[in-house]
């Protein structure tokens, strides 16, 4: 079983974070989206990954390498231009060879490891279920903004539809698959979807319609797309949810530290306060600021009388005199202050190197 990462696609949902930097390495409680991928793969066994790479492959190789510190190893395949998850295997022949593979979007986070996802496929074929594929539904409240499948009385998958207006069910296709060596002549049988990309679900479609079983599991715990900055931000709140306590930094005797906080290494509270759940990155500062919960503030940022709360802050951010910073996805590198003393709350989605004064 060989696994397959799509972490190409323009992120185009989440600008401006995405106009310097790739949207799967967008941190959730200070680590990329992409790594919890990697991560599920190698505990599912699966150690031989190729990542399809567009625009943003080299902030992408120089943050993953060859894939050692994960346990798997990795092959970079290039793709041209953003032309469909079912492109994506279509390049990907030759790395794949025969082998069966699971393909995982880069932009996907799950509750669910994919341990049993692989077990489940295997045993179904071991006991001669025959499935050519297999994939994980999730019901959704707005199917028309995801692949839609249509589950019949017997419990089959008999339709897949690429966001319908009419969907036939509440069933979204959850970005995780499981195919063997049929879809790879699928992926060659379709044509480009109305807007103009080889679709994957198409491709499962065509697996159906000649004849193929399609297996599917109903996912249950949470899943989320990350592509946008609300979801991204309610991922950040699942994850820390599960955080532990650790505090390796340094805490002052002014500073309070409430509920589950990681503070890394290197990081400095001085007359602080930090509600968690929430994660302060290595080498951060906090001087007279409050952290309120569902907060991540990634490594080597600075902030100075300033409250923030339920935000994710990527590296090097410098936050001064802002009360109080709410809701927030805030690029690298980004300066935001207040030289005025109104205090009001903020809500931003800064791209990287972002200056902002809220006077
Ligand atoms: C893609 C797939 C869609 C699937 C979704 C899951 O959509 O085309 O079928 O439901 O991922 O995240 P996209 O993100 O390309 O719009």
């Amino acid at each position: 079983m060989k696994g397959l990462i799509l972490s190409g696609g323009a992120g185009t949902r989440l600008r401006p974070i995405t106009h310097t930097s790739a949207k799967q390495l967008v941190p959730i409680a200070n680590k990329p989206i992409l790594f919890y991928g990697i991560e599920d793969m190698a505990e599912a066994g699966i150690t031989d990954i190729g990542i399809i790479v567009g625009d943003t492959g080299e902030e992408i190789r120089a943050a993953v390498g060859d894939g050692s510190r994960f346990g798997v190893r990795v092959t970079y395949l290039p793709q041209d231009a953003p032309r469909g998850l079912a492109h994506c295997v279509l390049i990907a022949r030759d790395f794949l060879g025969d082998d069966d593979f699971v393909m995982y979007l880069g932009d996907n986070m799950l509750e669910q490891g994919l341990t049993e996802f692989v077990a489940n496929f295997e045993a179904s074929r071991a006991n001669g279920g025959g499935a050519a594929a297999q994939i994980l539904l999730k019901p959704v409240d707005n199917p028309s903004s995801f692949g839609v499948a249509e589950v019949d009385a017997a419990g089959e998958v008999v339709r897949l539809v690429e966001k319908p207006k009419d969907p036939p069910s509440n069933l979204a296709l959850v970005g995780v698959y499981l195919f063997d060596t049929t879809v790879h002549t699928a992926v060659r049988s379709i044509a480009p979807s109305p807007r103009g990309e080889l679709e994957i679900t198409d491709a499962i479609q065509w697996l159906l319609s000649n004849g193929h079983r399609v297996r599917h599991e109903v996912l249950e715990g949470w899943w989320i797309d990350t592509g946008k900055k609300d979801p991204l931000l309610e991922c950040n709140r699942l994850v820390l949810d599960t955080v532990e306590t650790r505090i390796d930094g340094d805490v002052d005797e002014a500073s309070v530290v409430e509920g589950r906080v990681v503070v890394e290494a290197g990081a400095r509270l001085e007359r602080s306060r930090v509600r968690g759940p929430a994660v302060i990155g290595a080498g951060t500062v906090l001087r007279d600021s409050y952290v309120g919960p569902y907060s991540s503030v990634a490594e080597g940022c600075e902030l100075t009388d300033t409250e923030i709360e339920n935000s994710v802050l990527l590296q090097n951010c410098r936050i001064t005199g802002v009360h109080r910073l709410a809701d927030s996805l805030i690029g690298r590198d980004t300066e935001v202050h207040r030289s005025g003393q109104r205090p009001t709350a903020t809500r931003l989605l800064l791209g990287d190197h972002s200056v902002v004064d809220l006077a």
